[in-house]
């Protein structure tokens, strides 16, 4: 069992590093345009895009989505993004823990805490396991890695393709509810590429959930990724299924008063900044960050997070914004699909 799980985390890194699996949907975030200010009455040395998420301070409003762990070359690569995250000041979430809850040998892989003691550092689990394992359980998980929140990741349409994968989804809410409630550490719930709706961000509106991590559709496409390791013809089929991040985006602060993380799919500061002026809190980036790795860690993991960093400072300025705050108050201008889909939900 844990033989199959370690052999798909390596097939997941090897498909995500070899092949083009991005949807060939995108975010809808290119049809939000924003009303450029040419007189800004700001300098761009003053823009501040610090920001809060779950009691800790971050330098920008970054995530890096959570990707590995249980595999030997998880270690280091799980050690290489959080010294970076660590270096540039922001959050780092971990792949799924369910390796280390079969085989406490592979709690290594996850360990990062020790090269970067002051990130905010996110656990993951699935809802699928998550079902199996009593409180203790998870609260020992989260200790184990000293991670100061938990990622609930619900991935339906993931599992559905996948070639081992447990499609029993029943009874998901209650238990996302109760470890809201009953968890020491904040919970939040994250999909993986298919994005969250209305309608489920409004039960998720009922738990004690702190924040929903929207991962829509534009970027990873998991559905492809598990159709290439079992039925491609099924994976085709479903490779573009689900809502795209600007709409998962809209729905999910129509729904829902916690933070908003934007993923699925972004890869500019422009996008993060116009997610944040839809209604989200971050951006949070997977592939990009594993791609950068592989070729240059943490220099170019670096590099990378600083540009983008100074896209986002530079949007604020384009827009007259000196914080996230004021960002919040722009209005944006939305076309095409993206506004198709958004006078459909406004209908809700
Ligand atoms: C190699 C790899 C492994 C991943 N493993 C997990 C995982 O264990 N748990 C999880 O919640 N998401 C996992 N994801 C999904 C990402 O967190 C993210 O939801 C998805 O890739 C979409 O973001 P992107 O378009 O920026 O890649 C993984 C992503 C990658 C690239």
């Amino acid at each position: 069992m844990i033989k199959n799980s370690n052999k798909r985390k390596s097939d997941h890194i090897d498909i995500v590093l070899n092949k083009d699996v991005n949807h060939k949907k995108t975010t809808g975030l290119e049809n939000i345009e924003l009303n450029y200010c040419s007189l800004p009455e700001i300098d761009l040395d003053d823009v501040n895009i610090s920001t809060e998420f779950l009691g800790k301070s971050l330098s920008a409003p970054i995530i890096i989505s959570g990707m590995v762990g249980g595999i030997e070359k998880a270690k280091n690569i799980n050690k290489r993004i959080a010294v970076s995250a660590q270096n540039v000041g922001i959050g780092m979430g971990l792949g799924s823990q369910r390796s280390m809850l079969k085989d406490s040998k592979l709690k290594s892989t996850y360990i990062v805490k020790d090269v970067a003691p002051d990130i905010l550092l996110i656990g993951n689990i699935g809802i699928i396991q998550l079902k199996k394992y009593e409180l203790e359980t998870i609260e020992k998980m989260i200790e184990d890695v000293q991670a100061d929140a938990l990622a609930i990741h619900i991935n339906a349409a993931q599992e559905a393709i996948q070639p081992e994968g447990d499609t029993n989804f029943s009874d998901c809410i209650s238990i996302i509810d109760e470890i809201s409630r009953e968890l020491s550490k904040p919970v939040y719930v994250k999909e993986v590429g298919n994005g969250i709706s209305y309608e489920v961000a409004k039960e998720l509106a009922k738990t004690k959930i702190k924040a929903i991590d929207v991962q829509g559709v534009g970027g990873t496409s998991w559905t492809a990724i598990e159709g290439i390791r079992g039925d491609f013809e099924i994976g085709k089929t479903f490779w573009d299924f689900g809502i795209p991040t600007a709409i998962s985006i809209y729905s999910c602060r129509k729904a829902f008063k916690g933070k908003i993380i934007a993923s699925g799919g972004i890869r500019t500061g422009l996008d993060i900044v116009k997610s944040i002026i839809l209604g989200a809190d971050l951006g949070g980036f997977a592939t990009p960050i594993i791609k950068i790795d592989n070729f240059g860690g943490v220099k170019e993991i670096e590099k990378f997070l600083n540009r983008i960093i100074r896209e986002i400072k530079i949007s604020c300025y384009l827009l007259g914004c000196k914080n996230i705050k004021e960002l919040k108050n722009i209005t944006p201008i939305i076309t095409g699909e993206t506004k198709k889909w958004i006078e459909e939900i406004e209908l809700f």
